[in-house]
Parts: C-alpha cells; structure tokens; sequence
C-alpha cells in the first residue's frame, strides 16, 4: 500500500468546500491527472453514487470509476476507486478554520499484483502528482480568477471573418477550454431565471445550474415539455429547487403577465438568462401584429428584464446574461430596416441577425445606464452548437457542418460561467465567447452610431407601450 497525506488550508466555508470536492466531476478543473469525469449516478451525491474520471498517464490514460462510501456533510467524504492498475481509497476531511477550512486528503493506494511495476507508478511520482492536484484544489477555492486577456488569435478573430468563425466550431472550444479557470462560486440558493429552458442550450445551462444548487425558475411555452424538464432535471441533479412559468415569449401579453406572476411571488432574481429563440423562415407575425423575430429575440427580453428589473434590484449582486449570435457581425444597427419586410426578399437569417445585433446594443445600454444600480449585464454568443433550433431552422447549414458543431453542453458553457463565476460579475455590457471577451463588430462598417443606439432605446420602449395596449 502507498499512502499520499496533504493538507490544504483555504479560505473558504467547509460547506463551500464540501459541495465542491463532492461533486467529484470537479476533479478536472483541479487534479494534476484528470482529464474528463462524469457522475454516472443520478440525483443528489450520496452513498452509492459513481463517477468516472479518465486520468493522463505519460503515453495513454487509466479509467478510475469512484463510488462514494461514505459521506458527512461539510464534514468528510470517502471514496473508493479501481482501475486496471490499483484501487484506490480517498479520505477527504475539512474542518472549521477561523475564516475557512482545511481539507486533509488521504489516498491509499492497494496495485494489484505485479502491476506496480508494470504501470511506472512510483511512490515519489504519486507523491508530487498527490501535492499537486491538492495544491490545485487550493488553487482552484480561492476563487475570483482574472479575466482571460486576449491572445494574438483573439485580436485576428476580432478582426476577420474566417478566423472568427473558426472560433464558432469545437475546435474554438476546445482551444477556448485551455484558458478556462475553475468555476468555484457557490451559487447554491441563488435564484436563477432562465427562458427556453426545454431544449438545446437553455437545457444545458438549467443542467449546469441545478447540478450547482440554483433555485431555478425555468421559462417554457408548453407544459407537457415543461413537466418533463423539471422533472428531468430533479432526478439527474437531485435539487428539489426547480420550477417553471410557463409563456410564449413571442407575445408580449404572455411576458406581461409572466412579469406579474413574477412580481406577486417576490423572489429575488440573482440571475436572469435571456436565452429563447428561434430563426423564422418564412417570415411571420405573432397575434399581437409583431414580425416573430422582432417580438421573440428583441422585444420579449427588453420587456421581460425591464420588467423584472425591481426583482433583480432585491438581489445582492444581479446579472443579466443575452444569449446573441455571431449572425449579428453580418448586420448593423438600423431601425428603419430592424423589422425586415414581407418581401420576396425576406431571409430568416437577416432578420435573426439584426434582432441579434439590437440586444447587443441593448446590453451595452442597459451596461452603462444600470451600473449605479449594481446591475451586471453581459451578452454571449454560443458559437454554433448542434442544438434542436439548428437542426430545424438550419438543415443544410447543420448538414455541411455537423462534425465542427458544439455540443448543447460547450456552447451553453458561457452562460453558466457568466451566471457563476465570481470573476464574471466584474465586467458589464461586454460579449463573451467562450468566457473571453470578444469585439462586438468584426468590420467598422457595421458599428451604430450614438443617434442609432437612441433611437432603438426609444423604438423598444414605444413598442413596449404598444404591445401594452395590444392587449
Ligand atoms: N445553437 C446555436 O448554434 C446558436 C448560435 C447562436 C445563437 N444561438 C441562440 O441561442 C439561444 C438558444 O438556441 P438553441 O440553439 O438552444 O435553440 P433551440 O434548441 O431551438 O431552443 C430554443 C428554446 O427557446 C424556446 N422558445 C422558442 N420560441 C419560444 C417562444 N415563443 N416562447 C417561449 N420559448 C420559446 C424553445 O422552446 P420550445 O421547445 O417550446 O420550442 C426552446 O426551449 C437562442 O437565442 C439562439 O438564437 C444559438
């Protein structure tokens, strides 16, 4: 038996901890080894839950598959795990410290015979590899990391069409991913709004949020989709803390009343995700007279987060994430061509895009006029991420596509971070590609003058007005 002992003091609650180092899929963002982990149990960890962890070894990697054998929360959590060269039994303990915790991890390693040997395993090699992932899991509490600066191929993509669009596919995740820094907030209790929650990246995001503690409010337009989300969503995660609204969120009647709904229960918003959508071909009008884009990926959010605005206000430290698109780099701001016609002319993806290209602006808006107010407003595009809207709005383009598409997962990533990370809610009125900041115009020509920018403030609280007496 080889044994690795370290200790690691941070400033941080044994809750924080504990909620962190128990979801043991975290090993990635700080063990020196781990490559990839996946729990492979649902609901809440428990005694009896597994994960799987895919660690790197010089020339290949091992599978460890973990199950929990005993826990206690804040307290300690024991884990025992095999691969083909040893098993394995990890104690993790922490304790009270005045300000933080020290975690003590004891790992006992049993190699099956012969296998010592044959595997290169080293007791001094597990030693360092041991003070190194511990060192990283130290690393990883502390929390509040600086925001990624701009690499070279950044500062191209901000500029040319192809190298950005390179950045859309996996493989800009990918290179993306390297930068990233672990997401340790806690954002257990945190109240969470998030629209269009029953598919592709709204899906994700409610995933990632709920496997992180958030209370959750899940905007969705269909209640049988929405039953089944929820209680998706409880038995994977095992947070109770997860309900939904339901409204179409083309019709700003049913946004009026979700606001009200809203207002009546009183809850705090800490996080509202603006992320509904859809593209429209062919072109088409909501009951209420309003061309779809327009009502559902412009109007709808300057309703719904004006609306909500006095919720967001009750919490301590509110964010509002937009959900735009790399389609808007191809528009500019125009409020006489915002809504496009019905015309033969008409292209689903033109109007998507100047939709687009207005939240953005609208962010930066909002940015600037909410910052005494301590409202954080940021906006995200995906990238191009393989989710049910593409499959049904965009065949041909999924069909050329498909093997460089994100999964739901990798594009919905910024907006977790954007909802989570402690670091995120240090910036305002900013877009973010795989949790670096990106320019919002790939060319001059499309930037929007000061006169454009009001006057789409104007137009959207004049619509907002409209749409009252529509109803
Ligand atoms: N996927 C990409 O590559 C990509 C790229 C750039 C930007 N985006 C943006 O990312 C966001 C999510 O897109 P996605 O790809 O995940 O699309 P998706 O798979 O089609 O999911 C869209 C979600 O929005 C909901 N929704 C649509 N119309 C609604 C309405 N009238 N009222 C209420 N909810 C409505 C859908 O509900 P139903 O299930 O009821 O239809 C669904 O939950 C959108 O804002 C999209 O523009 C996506």
């Amino acid at each position: 038996m080889t044994v690795l002992h370290e200790i690691a003091d941070v400033k941080r609650s044994p809750e924080e901890v504990y909620d962190y180092v128990s979801d043991f899929t975290t090993t990635v963002e700080w063990d020196a080894t781990a490559i990839a982990a996946r729990k492979l149990t649902p609901g809440a960890v428990a005694v009896g839950t597994e994960f799987e962890v895919e660690c790197a070894l010089p020339v290949s990697s091992i599978t460890l598959r973990y199950t929990v054998t005993e826990l206690q929360p804040n307290k300690l959590i024991i884990l025992s795990g095999s691969c083909k060269f040893f098993d394995i039994e990890d104690t993790i303990s922490f304790s009270e410290l005045p300000g933080g915790t020290r975690i003590d991890y004891r790992a006992e390693f049993f190699f099956k015979p012969l296998m010592s040997t044959i595997s290169g395993f080293s007791k001094a090699g597990l030693e360092s590899m041991g003070r190194e992932s511990v060192a990283g899991l130290a690393e990883a509490l502390k929390d509040n990391f600086p925001l990624t600066t701009p690499t070279a191929a950044d500062k191209v993509a901000d500029k040319l069409v192809l190298p950005a669009l390179s950045l859309f596919s996996r493989l800009g995740y990918k290179l993306g991913r390297k930068r990233f820094h672990p997401m340790t907030a806690s954002v257990k209790h945190k109240h969470m709004v998030v629209t269009g929650a029953s598919a592709g990246l709204g899906y994700a995001t409610a995933q990632q949020l709920a496997r992180r503690g958030a209370n959750l409010t899940l905007v969705m337009r269909d209640r049988a989709k929405a039953e089944k989300v929820i209680s998706d969503l409880q038995e994977e995660t095992g947070n109770p803390a997860i309900r939904y609204e339901l409204a179409d969120l083309s019709l700003i009647a049913d946004v009026d009343s979700l606001i009200e709904r809203m207002k009546k229960r009183g809850q705090p918003i800490d996080v509202l995700v603006n992320n509904a959508g859809a593209l429209f071909n062919p072109r088409s009008e909501t009951i209420e007279g309003l061309e779809q884009s327009f009502a559902l990926l412009l109007l709808s959010p300057y309703c719904l987060t004006e609306g909500l605005k006095p919720l967001l206000l009750m919490a301590s430290s509110p964010r509002v994430v937009n959900v735009v698109s790399g389609g808007m780099y191809s528009e500019s701001l125009n409020i006489d061509e915002l809504i496009v016609p019905d015309t033969d002319a008409y292209s689903g993806s033109v109007a998507y895009a100047r939709q687009k290209r207005a939240l953005m602006v609208l962010t930066q808006e909002w940015a600037a006029e909410w910052e005494s107010e301590g409202i954080v407003v940021n906006a995200m595009h995906p990238g191009w991420a393989d989710t049910p809207g593409v499959r049904s709005a965009l065949p041909q383009f999924r069909k050329i596509t498909k093997h460089v598409l994100r999964s739901s997962e990798e594009g919905a990533d910024t907006i977790v971070w954007l909802a989570v990370a402690t670091e995120a809610g240090s910036v305002s009125g900013k877009l973010f590609l795989d949790r670096a900041e990106h320019s919002t115009h790939l060319v001059n020509k499309t930037r929007e003058t000061r006169q454009e920018t009001e006057k789409l403030m104007r137009f959207l609280a004049s619509n907002s007005l409209s749409a009252d007496v529509v109803q």
